[in-house]
Formats: C-alpha cells, sequence, structure tokens
C-alpha cells in the first residue's frame, strides 16, 4: 500500500474535526467535540489515570501560583499528575494529537502556541473545582485550554459537569463524557466544575505562549 496516500487520506477526518473545533471556539470562545480521542486510547488513558490514583501517585493540586500556591481542597479537590514525553505509549499518542489541534490553533488565529503542558486529574465522589480562569494573575502564558474526558458510560445523573459562564450569555453544562473534549480560551472563560457522584477522569491541559 502506498504509505503517503494511506496516512493523508487518515488525516482527513481528524482535519475536519479539528476545524469544527475551531469554527465554534471563533463563534464562541468555547467548543466541544465527541469522539475526539480513539476509543482504544481513551480506555489505555483512563487505565494509567485509575492506575496513578490507586497507587497514590497523584497529588492534591494547588490553586494560583507563586508564593500564594496553596492547597485549598474546598476550592479545588481534584488529584492530578503532569504528563511527561515517554512516560507510556497512551500519553505519548496523545500528546501527538494535541500537537496536531496545537498546529492548526496557530494556522487559524495565529496565536503563536509554542507549548502544550496536561496533566491527568482525578476528582473522587463530591469533589469540585469552584469558579475560576485559568490564567494566573501575573503569568498570561496560558492561551488555550483543554479538557478531556476520559469516563465510560458517564449519565447526566452522575452529575460531574464542567459548567462554563460565557461572558453575555447563558451558561453551557458539558458532561464528562469520555473521548470528548472542550475547549476555551483560558483568559477569558469562567468555568467550575461540579461534583459527581462516581470517580470523574479527565486530562486537562493548556495551550501556552512562551513568556
Ligand atoms: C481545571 C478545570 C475542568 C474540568 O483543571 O482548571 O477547570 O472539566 N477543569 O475538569
Ligand atoms: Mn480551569
Amino acid at each position: 500500500m502506498n504509505r503517503t496516500h494511506s496516512s493523508a487520506h487518515s488525516d482527513a477526518p481528524r482535519d475536519e474535526g479539528h476545524r469544527q473545533i475551531l469554527d465554534t471556539l471563533q463563534e464562541h470562545g468555547w467548543s466541544e467535540q465527541d469522539n475526539f480521542l480513539p476509543h482504544d486510547l481513551t480506555l489505555a488513558l483512563a487505565q494509567e489515570c485509575a492506575g496513578l490514583a490507586a497507587s497514590g501517585a497523584l497529588a492534591l493540586a494547588r490553586v494560583s501560583q507563586g508564593a500564594a500556591r496553596a492547597l485549598q481542597p474546598e476550592i479545588r479537590g481534584d488529584r492530578i499528575r503532569w504528563l511527561d514525553a515517554g512516560q507510556s505509549a497512551a500519553c505519548d499518542q496523545y500528546l501527538a494529537i494535541m500537537e496536531t489541534l496545537r498546529t492548526a490553533l496557530n494556522r487559524r488565529f495565529f496565536l503563536g502556541l509554542e507549548e502544550y503542558e496536561s496533566h491527568f486529574a482525578f476528582y473522587a465522589p463530591g469533589d469540585s473545582y469552584r469558579q475560576h480562569r485559568d490564567q494566573f494573575r501575573h503569568d498570561d502564558s496560558r492561551i488555550v485550554s483543554v479538557v478531556v474526558y476520559l469516563n465510560a458510560d458517564w449519565l447526566p445523573h452522575h452529575g460531574g459537569e464542567l459548567r462554563l459562564h460565557p461572558e453575555g450569555s447563558s451558561m453551557r453544562d458539558i458532561l464528562p463524557v469520555g473521548s470528548r473534549i472542550a475547549v476555551f480560551l483560558s483568559a477569558d472563560m469562567l468555568h467550575e466544575v461540579l461534583p459527581a457522584t462516581r470517580d470523574r477522569l479527565s486530562l486537562t491541559g493548556w495551550f501556552k505562549r512562551r513568556t
């Protein structure tokens, strides 16, 4: 089989998927899309995240930055672990997909995004993250926020919505359904994570400009 042809062919659905994300982001300042990751990859990432949680390898997340950096589980209750290149085949595959989204964002919006940082996040039942924006007060390097969900068979009554509060329009709830991606502008979008009745797994990340 002609390799060049076959890889060009298999990229077409991804390019179309990216185009839809970019169109909606441009129009509303946020976007969501289902089946962003292949099902098998979502499964592998979910297993890795659950394994890290079970072995105590996730650390309680902190709020703010610099001297103000603090543990405040009543504000933010998730446990996280930052991703490193080479940590697993699944993470590398995920990072490669995010790299295609970074390129697409730059091509469309000329954002000059140079880096992507991402962590696993694990919310136990009842954990939440109160209303916040993702850009820090003294560091505007985070430009675009993305959350990819890793939860099989998530139903509305499980809760755990990502609640967006877009300026000037009504709030929007996004259920953390496996393989779904949520994308929004880090500086503008006020948002929160509502408590769930079951474990809530995700990969959260930020496309950044170099500072
Ligand atoms: C965050 C965040 C949203 C989500 O980690 O900053 O807002 O749906 N996450 O997990
Ligand atoms: Mn956030």
